[in-house]
C-alpha cells in the first residue's frame, strides 16, 4: 500500500490553491439522479470518493464524462437496481441516492453503508425522514429497501443535525408532492450549495444554513449548470500545516466565512490570518526563537457553525506541538480517537477521558512509521510529520487520497519534504 515519507520541514513558503468541497459535490452528485437532463458540474475535485460516486451513478445507467474538474452527468437511463455493497460498502455518502432514486422512480435498495471508521454512523435519522414522507421501508440481508407510490411533504424533526439525513431528505422532497419542513437541520455550508444546486433546477429550498429548511416539492425539475464550492477541510488542513511546520502561505479558492471557527481557533493560538486580495493569508514564524509562542487550545467540536469534527484530528496535530496543555471534546461522533496512538507513536502525550483528549504539547516529536485509519487522522498524521525530527511514514494513505487532491505534491509546492512511496 502507498504510503508518504515525511521529513521535518518549515517554514512553508508559497501558495495553494484549495479544491472543490468533496462533501458538497458527493450530494450534488446524488441529487443529479432527480432529472433526466444534463447537469454540468464544476469544481468537482478528483478524488477516491468522487469515483465512487461516479461508479455508482453510472451502475444505475448514467453516463459521465470528466474534463478536468468539469463532470457531465446524463441520468436519462437510469434504473433503479439494488445498488452494489461492494461500492456502498467503500463510502458512507453512497447512501445520498437513496432520496434521488426513490422521489424518482419510487423505489431504491442499497446495502448498509461503510464509509470511514469514525463510530458506528447509523442512518435512522435518513430513514426516519423518508418514511415521515410517506417511504415503506424494509431491511433484510444486509440492504435497506424503500418504496414510496409519490412521496408527500411533511414535517421532519431531526433527533440530531446529521448532515446525510438533512440532504437525503431535502434531496427526497425536492420532487414528493407538496411542502416538506425539516426542523433541527444541519446548517453546513455543504447543505447549502445542495440547496443552490437544487434551486438551480427549478427546485424550491428554503432556509438551507439555518436549522429549519422548507422544501415545495415540484413535479419534474431539468438539468442545470453548477459549480462546487471551495473546500473548507482543505483550506482547514493547510492552515494548521502553517503552524506546525511554520511560515507565511496563501490560500486561494476559499470562502472565509466557512472557515471562521477555524480561523478563530487558529488565531487564539497566536497565528496571523488575513484576508487578502487572492484568499486567505496565515503567517506562524515559528522557526525564529522567540517568535510566534503559541497558546494551548481547548475546542470542542460541534454541528456547524461549532467547531468542525473534520477539522478535529489536525487540530490535535498542532496542539501536539504547542507547549502546555491542550484540550478537545469531540461531541459529533463517539469513536473519533483514533488517530492517537499513531501520534503517541510520534512522542505526543496525549490522555483520553471519554470524549475528551488531554494533550500535553512538545517541540520533541520525532519521526516513526505511522498508520492512516481515515481521512482526517491521516492528514494530521502528515502535519505532525511535518514537525517530527527524522522521518515519519505514513502508511495506508488510501484514507487521506479520499479526500485530499495531491496533499503530497500541495505540501511540497509550500517547501515542504515529502514524498509518495508507491
Ligand atoms: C458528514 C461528512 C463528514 C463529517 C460529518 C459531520 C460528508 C460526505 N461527510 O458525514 O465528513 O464528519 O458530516 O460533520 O458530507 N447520526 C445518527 N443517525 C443518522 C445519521 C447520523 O445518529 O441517521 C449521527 C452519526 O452517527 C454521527 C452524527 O450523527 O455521530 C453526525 O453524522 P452526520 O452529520 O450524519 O455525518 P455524515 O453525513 O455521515
Amino acid at each position: 500500500m502507498a504510503g508518504f515519507l515525511i521529513a521535518k520541514s518549515g517554514p512553508l513558503k508559497g501558495r495553494v490553491t484549495i479544491s472543490g468541497a468533496k462533501n458538497a459535490a458527493l450530494p450534488v452528485m446524488a441529487a443529479t439522479l432527480l432529472t433526466e437532463d444534463i447537469c454540468l458540474l464544476e469544481g468537482v475535485p478528483v478524488l477516491e470518493d468522487i469515483n465512487v460516486m461516479s461508479e455508482l451513478l453510472t451502475y444505475f445507467g448514467a453516463q459521465i464524462e470528466r474534463q478536468g474538474t468539469a463532470l457531465k452527468i446524463d441520468n436519462s437511463n437510469v434504473k433503479p437496481g439494488p445498488a452494489p455493497i461492494d461500492l456502498v460498502r467503500r463510502m458512507r455518502a453512497s447512501f445520498l441516492v437513496m432520496g434521488g432514486l426513490l422521489s424518482r422512480f419510487g423505489s431504491a435498495k442499497i446495502s448498509l453503508p461503510g464509509g470511514c471508521a469514525i463510530g458506528t454512523r447509523p442512518i435512522d435519522l435518513h430513514l426516519k425522514g423518508l418514511a415521515a414522507m410517506g417511504a415503506d421501508i424494509t431491511l433484510g440481508h444486509g440492504y435497506i429497501e424503500a418504496r414510496a407510490e409519490g412521496l408527500t411533504g411533511g414535517r421532519i424533526y431531526l433527533d440530531f443535525p446529521s448532515v446525510g439525513a438533512t440532504e437525503n431528505i431535502m434531496i427526497a422532497a425536492a420532487l414528493a408532492n407538496g411542502h416538506t419542513v425539516l426542523e433541527n437541520a444541519a446548517g453546513e455550508p455543504e447543505i447549502i450549495d445542495l440547496a443552490n444546486f437544487i434551486n438551480g433546477m427549478g427546485g424550491h429550498v428554503r432556509g438551507a444554513g439555518t436549522d429549519t429548511i422548507k422544501i415545495e416539492g415540484v413535479k419534474k425539475l431539468p438539468g442545470c449548470s453548477h459549480t462546487i464550492i471551495p473546500d473548507r477541510m482543505g483550506a482547514g488542513t493547510y492552515m494548521p500545516a502553517a503552524a506546525i511546520a511554520g511560515g507565511d502561505i496563501i490560500l486561494t479558492n476559499v470562502i472565509e466565512e466557512h472557515l471562521r471557527p477555524v480561523e478563530a481557533k487558529l488565531q487564539e493560538a497566536g497565528i496571523q490570518i488575513y484576508s487578502v486580495d487572492e484568499g486567505l493569508r496565515v503567517i506562524c514564524e515559528r522557526d525564529k526563537p522567540g517568535q510566534c509562542p503559541l497558546a494551548p487550545l481547548d475546542l470542542k467540536t460541534m454541528p456547524y457553525p461549532g467547531f468542525p469534527t473534520d477539522m478535529q484530528p489536525q487540530m490535535m496535530a498542532l496542539m501536539c506541538t504547542i507547549p502546555g496543555t491542550s484540550m478537545i471534546t469531540e461531541t459529533v461522533f463517539e469513536n473519533r480517537f483514533l488517530h492517537v496512538s499513531e501520534l503517541k507513536r510520534l512522542g505526543a502525550k496525549i490522555k483520553i477521558e471519554g470524549r475528551t483528549a488531554i494533550i500535553e504539547g512538545t517541540e520533541h516529536l520525532q519521526g516513526a512509521q505511522v498508520k492512516a485509519t481515515d481521512l482526517r487522522a491521516g492528514a494530521a498524521l502528515v502535519l505532525a510529520g511535518l514537525a517530527a525530527k527524522g522521518t515519519t511514514e505514513v502508511t495506508d494513505i488510501h484514507h487521506i487520497e479520499r479526500g485530499y487532491e495531491d496533499m503530497d505534491i500541495k505540501l511540497r509546492m509550500l517547501g515542504a519534504t515529502i514524498k509518495r512511496i508507491p
